[in-house]
């Protein structure tokens, strides 16, 4: 019998659904708007950016063009599909891609965005690994699992340190960004609803058959074991943790010895002191 590896279970799980994290289109846009200035034109690259659903957002709300990577072909066929019947090939071009090995050229971006999948490579990784790409005064978005409160329940912590035990405090993630050489320009929770309504309700339904679409497969059992206790923290624990929103800037350069990046970041008006911390609510796997 052929045994499914988890990345094809999980491909299978969310495949079709309307999102494959937790996320939604008003904190796309509150993010969006924190990265102020951008030029009217920017370039946007979108990193682990599935079947598009932020993708699209940003499209709708910038001109520019936007640069659509993954590493899945099954997700970016779909989004493909999508750019041609919404008539956005234009501005939309796809590309499969490690989001560890991204095969562009320094500086060629405006705006890099991430939701939800930067914890495929780990959220320091991640931010050295793309700043790179940025030009200098580029923003950077990632969303990201973290711990909102100091001390979360014994059972919640316990199956975060299980299942992603690099997560964080938004406060630590912070502070990590900083020393990478990015500054944070504002920070928000995405809201409980958007884990719940927008992402677990739609993959909820689709449990029940892919049990009995696996029924004799263990491993699949587990996943739909696991993802079902997840789905339970989020409305028994949401203030305890969840995605935060991370709009981060990269700093000017400056050649003067002695003169740091952020002291030209200031001379711009660029915000370089401590990011603000908001309340609010929750990420998958
Ligand atoms: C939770 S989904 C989020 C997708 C999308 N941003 C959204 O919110 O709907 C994580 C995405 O990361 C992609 N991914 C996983 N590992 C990757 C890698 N090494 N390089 C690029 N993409 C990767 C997956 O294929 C998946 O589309």
């Amino acid at each position: 019998m052929k045994t499914n590896s988890s990345t094809e279970l999980l491909i299978e799980l969310h495949d079709g659904l309307p999102r494959l994290g937790p996320g939604n289109a008003d904190s796309t846009l509150r993010a969006l708007a924190l990265c102020d200035p951008l030029p009217a034109a920017p370039d946007i690259l979108d990193i682990g950016c599935g079947t598009g659903a932020q993708t699209l957002v940003l499209a709708t709300a910038l001109d520019g063009h936007i640069t659509a990577t993954d590493i899945c072909d099954r997700f970016l066929a779909r989004l493909q599909a999508t750019i041609l019947h919404q008539g956005l090939s234009s501005r939309i071009q796809t590309l499969a891609a490690d989001m560890n090995r991204l095969p562009f050229p320094d500086r060629a971006f405006d705006l890099i965005w991430s939701e939800g999948a930067i914890y495929n490579i780990g959220f320091d990784n991640g931010l050295t690994a793309w700043r790179r790409l940025a030009r200098p005064g580029a923003f950077l978005v990632v969303s990201e699992l973290s711990w909102f409160s100091p001390n979360p329940p014994a059972e919640l912590r316990e199956f975060w340190t299980k299942h992603y035990p690099a997560m964080r405090s938004v406060e630590e993630n912070i502070a990590a960004a900083r020393a990478i050489g990015w500054h944070a320009v504002g920070n928000f929770h995405l809201p409980a609803q958007a884990w719940t309504d927008d992402y677990y309700r739609p993959l909820a339904q689709r449990i029940p058959v892919f049990r009995e679409t696996h029924r004799d497969d263990n491993h699949a059992q587990e996943i739909a074991d696991v993802t079902v206790v997840e789905m339970s923290w989020m409305d028994k624990y949401p203030s305890s943790y969840g995605y935060e929103f991370y709009v981060l800037r990269r700093g000017i350069r400056v050649a003067t010895a002695g003169i740091a990046a952020d002291d030209r970041a200031n001379s711009r008006g660029i915000r370089t002191g401590p990011a603000r911390s908001t309340a609010g609510g929750a990420r998958s796997s």
